[in-house]
């Protein structure tokens, strides 16, 4: 089991490699870390499932790779001789993920929701705030512009959490970044 979750770390380290936007090799490796701390308050969670959900959840990304049905994933699994009934529970919990694919929808299973919040808290917090406005920056929008972004979709997220361990994470980052606007909008007041 360790050793197919080494063997998935350094595959999405060549899988990345050169990505240096929001989904780079860093933010897949806090997802997987937020995951396991939210699953710590879980013990009946399957910690391989999530591990492998989380660290392979990006692999599939349509705004960075052009495969269907998680090739990238099954064949990193099938090569891993993982079960193809283990195999299916990953991709379950990784197509459970995506913000956009899935507004609205909660997964289906609690590693899914362990997963989907794992994700979302990276979203939010000072490394949102970053993630933010390097997206904006790549995106050649001004600061102004991207703050837009905070009250369409950041500021929603901690009520969006699926596990009550994530709404606790939720509610410390999201009380910064009230502060953080609150201290920008003081600074930037014209
Ligand atoms: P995911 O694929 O993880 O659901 P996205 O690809 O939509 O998330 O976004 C990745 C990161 O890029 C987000 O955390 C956010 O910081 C940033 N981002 C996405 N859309 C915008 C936007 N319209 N303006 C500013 N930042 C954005
Ligand atoms: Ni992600």
């Amino acid at each position: 089991m360790d050793i197919i979750v080494r063997k998935a770390k350094e595959y999405i380290n060549t899988l990345f490699r050169g990505n240096a936007d929001g989904h780079d090799v860093n933010h897949t490796l806090r997802v997987y870390k937020n995951a396991l701390q939210i699953a710590e308050a879980y013990p009946e969670s399957d910690l391989f499932v999530i591990s492998l959900g989380a660290l392979l959840h990006d692999v599939d990304d349509h705004k960075l790779f052009h495969t269907e049905n998680n090739a990238n994933a099954r064949s990193f699994l099938q090569e891993q001789n993982v079960e193809q009934e283990i195999i299916e529970q990953i991709c379950a919990v990784i197509n459970s993920v995506s913000f956009s694919k899935n507004r609205g929808r909660r997964p289906g299973t609690l590693e899914g929701k362990i997963v989907q919040d794992a994700d979302r808290l990276d979203a939010i917090g000072a490394i949102g705030i970053a993630r933010t406005f390097a997206f904006g920056g790549r995106n050649g929008r001004q600061i102004e512009d991207t703050l837009q972004h905070f009250y369409d979709k950041l500021l929603l997220l901690k009520d969006e959490m699926n596990t009550e361990e994530a709404k606790r994470i939720a509610a410390i980052r999201h009380s910064f970044m009230e502060e953080f606007l609150k201290v920008l909008h003081e600074e930037t007041d014209l």
